[in-house]
């Protein structure tokens, strides 16, 4: 049973933060911008405010989460960095990479936090409220996207608020976020190919050039439990590669292509000019928007899949699963 809490979405100050953190300690629930999208936070150490998470978020237990960190030396306390592992991190960190590596000895992140697992998820944001909240506590803060299990991941306040009051103290509203998409999941895990586990707003082809050899597809044994075939979707069906919309349908489109046939209940575009990165940064506050209309269906025109298009295509692809 979930006890309701008084949220209170809060502009970024020093103030505020300072409540934030002071709520975290308290182990209590606090969702703040990342540059990826919104996370729902608690103090990684405590188990209990960790369960809290699951609760909000109506998630099975067995999904493992991110622990966000101040900085690569700081995670290094948590988990085993191999070169490759470092290598990444000096690279993309801060920014929306997450490495998962195998725990240290003395990690700090919750075993609930880690699903019992022998590995940790990592990841340094760059987003400066994430980071203030970062530097403030003083610890590991672990935290998945705002939204219920299964749904559409948040890329403004608003969104954490539709999904989450009631169930967080705080939401400090940091306006939209850049990136839109949740952060490349990478294992460095000793005696296997460095794998890709999720993608993300950093391509796999940025990843490769650091790394200087291919990424490694996810395995039965390491993966990243949870991605599950259906995930990220809204309540209305979705429709991937549309090239025609059917009344009572939504479009979403991408590019110049305009959709043949009826002519529809709204129409967006991800990116008129067919931009990538403008087209992840909408993807989810359009998906929403499209979906606050109770259409039949939305339609999404085909998106190329290299650079962030693969991550796109994937959170569209377990958007349109049922
Ligand atoms: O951009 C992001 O990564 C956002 C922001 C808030 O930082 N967070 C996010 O968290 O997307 P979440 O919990 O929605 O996704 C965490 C992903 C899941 O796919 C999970 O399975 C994977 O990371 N993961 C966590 N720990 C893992 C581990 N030890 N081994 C493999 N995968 C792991
Ligand atoms: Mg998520």
């Amino acid at each position: 049973m979930i006890t309701a809490v008084e949220t209170r979405i809060l502009k970024p100050t020093i103030q505020t933060i300072g409540e934030a953190t002071w709520a975290l300690a308290s182990g209590e629930l606090v969702a703040f911008p990342t540059e990826t999208v919104y996370g729902v936070g608690a103090d990684a150490r405590n188990g209990l405010a960790v369960a809290r998470i699951f609760e909000a978020k109506t998630r099975p237990s067995f999904n493992p989460l991110i622990a966000h960190i101040i900085s690569l030396d700081e995670a290094k306390k948590a988990g085993h960095f191999d070169a490759r592992a470092e290598k990444l991190g000096k690279a993309f960190w801060p920014g929306p990479l997450t490495l998962v590596v195998p725990c240290a000895g003395d990690c700090p992140v919750h075993e609930l936090a880690r699903a019992g697992l022998p590995t940790v998820a990592l990841r340094v944001p760059s987003h400066p409220v994430a980071r203030q909240l970062l530097d403030e506590f003083m610890a590991p803060i672990v935290a998945p996207s705002a939204n219920i299990s299964g749904g559409v991941s948040p890329t403004a306040a608003e969104h954490v608020a539709e999904d989450l009051n009631g169930r967080v103290s705080i939401i400090l509203d940091g306006g939209r976020t850049q990136v839109g998409l949740e952060s490349t999941v990478i294992a460095c895990l000793p005696g296997e190919p460095v794998r890709l586990l999720r993608p993300g707003g950093i391509s796999r082809a940025e990843i490769e050039k650091v790394l200087g050899e291919e990424l490694a597809e996810a395995t039965e044994a390491v993966q990243a439990p949870g991605m599950l075939a259906q995930h990220y979707a809204p309540d209305a069906r979705v429709r991937v590669d549309a090239s025609e919309i059917a009344e009572g349908e939504a479009w979403l489109g991408f590019g110049q292509a305009a959709p043949l046939g009826g002519r529809g209940v709204a129409h967006l575009n991800l990116s008129p000019s067919g931009d990538l990165e403008e087209a992840a940064a909408n993807l989810f506050a359009y998906l929403r928007e499209l979906d606050a209309l109770k259409p039949r269906a939305i339609a999404v025109a085909s998106i190329p899949r290299d650079g962030l298009g693969e991550a796109i295509n994937d959170r569209l692809m377990r958007a349109a699963a049922r």
